[in-house]
């Protein structure tokens, strides 16, 4: 089935013409643009097809599903801010969940043409070659990370975080595509990822993706990833990496930021 996705990504990503119409959504950070509604359209019709009984959750949606045995959890264009800008780094996020847990996950990068992908049990794999974490340490480690900038004020925690890392690590990134920043974590590109709010659909495909490269992944004060509400997210790409990086983030959210 994930090469039958991987198609139906692939010409979805065709959809994300330059010739656009942009709208606000939201606050004045957050917009909306003819092809995530586009690429979204596409990919619920193709999707919900593959799959009998399947449901659909895409960030556009009005009503999205948060229930059922296998949910598309769908972010039509991670990183909508650099598509309009033009900055070449935004991609789409097409992940798979069954009974409530990510299983399949396909990140699709049209400008640099890679195709990020895994599915439950099998592997993580970038344009046909398997991934895996890096094993970097903390010391040399690079961290991508935001500050919220759709509800400002998670901010300042977030800020003190990442001070607290880059003294301890290497340095730090921001992509402006959380599904992009998760990707490259799994190719061994970067080793430490953490956000204070995502929404399902920037996280279920980057998490199948992360896990089968050997990463690590924990919902902050979340079992599982929650699919009606957004969540924070810590990641490392080993155990050491995560359980230090945990200790800083909990250390400054002493309790659930909201
Ligand atoms: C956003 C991007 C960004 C992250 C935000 C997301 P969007 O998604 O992934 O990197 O920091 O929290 O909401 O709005 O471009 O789909
Ligand atoms: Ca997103
Ligand atoms: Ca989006």
């Amino acid at each position: 089935m994930i090469e039958q996705v991987i198609k139906i990504v692939r010409n979805a990503s065709k959809l994300m013409t330059t010739d656009i119409t942009i709208e606000q959504k939201g606050n004045e950070s957050n917009f909306v643009t003819s092809a995530d509604v586009n690429v979204q359209l596409y990919l619920e019709e193709q999707l919900i097809s593959l799959v009998p009984n399947s449901t659909f959750l895409g960030e556009e949606s009005v009503h999205g599903a948060s229930e059922g045995e296998y949910i598309w959890v769908v972010d039509p264009i991670d990183g909508t801010a650099n598509f309009i800008r033009g900055l070449g780094t935004s991609v789409i996020s097409v992940g798979l969940v069954k009974n409530g847990k990510p299983y399949l996950g396909v990140i699709y990068d049209p400008y640099k043409n890679e195709m990020f992908y895994a599915e439950r049990g099998k592997g993580a794999f970038l344009n046909g070659k398997q991934i895996h974490v890096s094993e970097r340490d903390f010391r040399h480690s690079i961290i991508c990370s935001a500050a919220s900038q759709y509800d400002k004020t998670l901010a300042q925690p977030c800020f003190n975080i990442l001070q607290k890392i880059f003294y301890q690590a290497d340095d730090f990134r921001r992509f402006g595509a959380a599904a992009i920043e998760m990707a490259y974590l799994a190719a061994g590109r970067i080793e430490l990822f953490f956000e204070i709010r995502l929404f399902p659909w920037d996280m279920a495909a980057g998490a199948v993706i992360i896990e089968e490269a050997g990463g690590m992944i924990e919902y902050l004060y979340e079992e599982e990833l929650p699919l009606n509400r957004p969540a924070g997210i810590i990641v490392a790409n080993n155990k050491t990496n995560h359980e230090t990086i945990k200790r800083i983030v909990y250390g400054e959210l002493i309790e659930k930021p909201y």
